[in-house]
């Protein structure tokens, strides 16, 4: 889903566009690995490079040299880079700050990291600071549910950064924004210190103890810690609901049948 938020203004376009030879050849890379006449396969890869290019945004210029580049009409590029809320269309700040407001990260507080933002960075959602250093936007789900609430801060300066930063309170989204005005990246990834997406408590999630409360594939087991005869077990295999059974026999390989007896009829004697 595409959200657009801030007012956009008039942009003042480039006349024109072309990749550097380092940029060149990185696409050319990338259409290559696309068969014969499926070069428009190549369009959204492309289109980043030249925002990477670009600085944080996507020229019309770049859009019309993509498209003659991959032998397309221009408004299919256009129609791409509209879409998707990763191509920006008019110039961002040094860093783009997308904060993830989605329900798991809105359940997870992403209301006070916006908020945190707003009031450190003085402008409100779509907006750009006046020195250029920070543009803040709000965006749909980045897949990092698991550690939400989080952000991505995509930083256009020499060293070109794209780092997700999860497990957000307002008091470290502070500290991090702190960090990059002082010209500083700061550790990407969880905020919390746990390790990538591991259980934020200290029971690992694949460890888990049966008992009378335990419950597998909906059914309880019996108290006792009686694991062999737990549904599921060989020694009491689940029941299968009909979906199951359909699934097992549009996929013999998951359910397989038992061989099937085969016979050597004797020729009759002559
Ligand atoms: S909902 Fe925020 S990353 Fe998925």
């Amino acid at each position: 889903m595409h959200r657009t938020t801030g007012k956009v203004a008039p942009v003042a376009q480039p006349e024109s566009f072309e990749f550097t030879p380092e940029h060149l050849a990185e696409a050319q890379g990338i259409i290559a690995k696309y068969p014969e006449g499926r070069q428009a396969s190549a369009v959204m890869p492309l289109l980043m490079i030249a925002q990477r290019q670009a600085e944080g945004w996507v020229p019309k210029a770049a859009m019309d040299y993509i498209a003659h580049m991959l032998g397309m009409p221009p408004v299919r590029v256009y129609e791409v880079a509209t879409f998707y809320t990763m191509y920006n269309m008019e110039p961002v700040g040094r860093h783009h700050v997308q904060i993830c407001t989605t329900t798991p990260c809105w359940l997870r507080g992403s209301d006070e990291i916006v908020k945190i933002c707003e009031k450190k960075l003085g402008i409100p959602l779509g907006e750009t600071t006046v020195d250029g250093q920070f543009t803040l936007q709000e965006v749909e789900c980045l897949g990092a549910c698991v550690n939400a609430p989080m952000m991505q801060i995509t930083s256009y300066c020499k060293d070109y950064r794209d780092e997700y930063y999860e497990d957000l309170t307002p008091e470290n989204t502070a500290e991090i924004l702190d960090a990059l005005a002082k010209g500083e990246f700061p550790k990407a990834g969880p905020q919390s210190g746990r390790n990538a997406s591991e259980p934020s408590g200290s029971t690992p999630a694949t460890i888990f103890k049966l008992d009378a409360s335990s419950s597998v594939r909906g059914e309880q087991v019996k108290a006792g810690n009686d694991v062999a005869a737990a549904p599921g077990t060989a020694k009491n295999p689940p029941k299968l609901s009909r979906d199951d059974r359909d699934a097992g026999e549009e996929n013999p390989a998951a359910n397989p049948k038992p061989a099937r007896k085969t016979t050597t009829k004797k020729s009759p004697k002559a």
